[in-house]
């Protein structure tokens, strides 16, 4: 089993998806699909620190999610809110700072106090890092760095002739966040769905087959061995990225 080292990955993003088709598999409300997927969210949080994982992210609502049917956006809402209530305390225990991705001013006022309350609560940590992507999308993450990039140029801070990729992604909402080196996707789809879009440029790709509400340690185990037998080229040629082979010669007898 993997543990913390070299080729254990920094941070790992996860698009949990399949909360809605694990509960239609047993016919039972949606609801209870998202109900289940909070568990799994405990323990891969636990599994992650375990590992080494140092920054985990996931996609709990994207802003695409609003247009969902009102009594689920509501249920999801309340799902957060309790989330946040009861697992303030943990993160504190194991030393876990919250941040946040999205436009979270938008949430309902309930979750978002707990929100802001659990990231000043664990605001001095620097070991481990989860980051609820909450109504984030790449697009509107683009958009509002964009603007405050425009602001910066008109405030005289910025200067466009020097824009560069470095200094227009301290505008993101992940200007403190490394990028992610894994990107897992559940429930069999092969999509990102607007999910971290820019920062997943050299990111390892796995897509699992399993529901989130199935997904387990294991299975982010298994997620983490095929991440280290892949080769990251970041655009080199293979020769270029791999360690120098050591020729070992044998003393030889004289
Ligand atoms: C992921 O599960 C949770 C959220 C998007 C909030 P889904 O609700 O998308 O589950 P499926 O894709 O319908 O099975
Ligand atoms: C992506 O899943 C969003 C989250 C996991 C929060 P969706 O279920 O909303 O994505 P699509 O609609 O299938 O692309
Ligand atoms: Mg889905």
């Amino acid at each position: 089993m993997p543990s913390a080292g070299p080729n254990v990955p920094r941070h790992v993003a996860i698009i949990m998806d399949g909360n809605g088709r694990w509960a239609k598999q047993r016919g039972l409300p949606r609801i209870e699909g998202h109900r289940r997927g909070v568990e799994t969210v405990r323990s891969i949080i636990d599994a992650a620190r375990e590992l080494g994982i140092q920054y985990l992210t996931l996609y709990a609502f994207s802003a695409e999610n609003w247009q969902r049917p009102p009594d689920e956006v509501s249920a999801l809402m309340s799902l957060l809110e309790l989330f946040l209530r009861r697992e303030a305390k943990t993160l504190i225990k194991n030393r876990i700072r919250l941040h946040t991705i999205g436009r979270i001013e938008e949430l309902p006022a309930g979750p978002l106090k707990e929100l802001k309350r659990a990231i000043a609560a664990t605001q001095e940590f620097t070991d481990w890092n989860l980051v609820l992507a909450l109504n984030y999308g790449s697009r509107t993450e683009l958009a509002d760095a964009a603007r405050a990039y425009a602001d910066a140029v008109v405030a005289g801070r910025e200067k466009p002739e020097e824009c560069s990729w470095s200094a227009l992604s301290r505008y993101l909402y992940t200007a403190d966040l490394p990028d992610p080196d894994l990107l897992i996707r559940t429930s069999g789809e092969t999509r990102l769905s607007n999910f971290l879009l820019m920062q997943c440029a050299y990111a390892e790709m796995i897509f699992s087959p399993v529901l989130w509400p199935d997904f387990t340690k294991a299975e982010l185990v298994t997620a983490i061995e095929e991440y280290q037998r892949r080769e990251r080229r970041f655009g080199l040629t293979g020769e270029q990225v791999k360690p120098p082979v050591r020729v070992h010669r044998p003393a030889v007898n004289q």
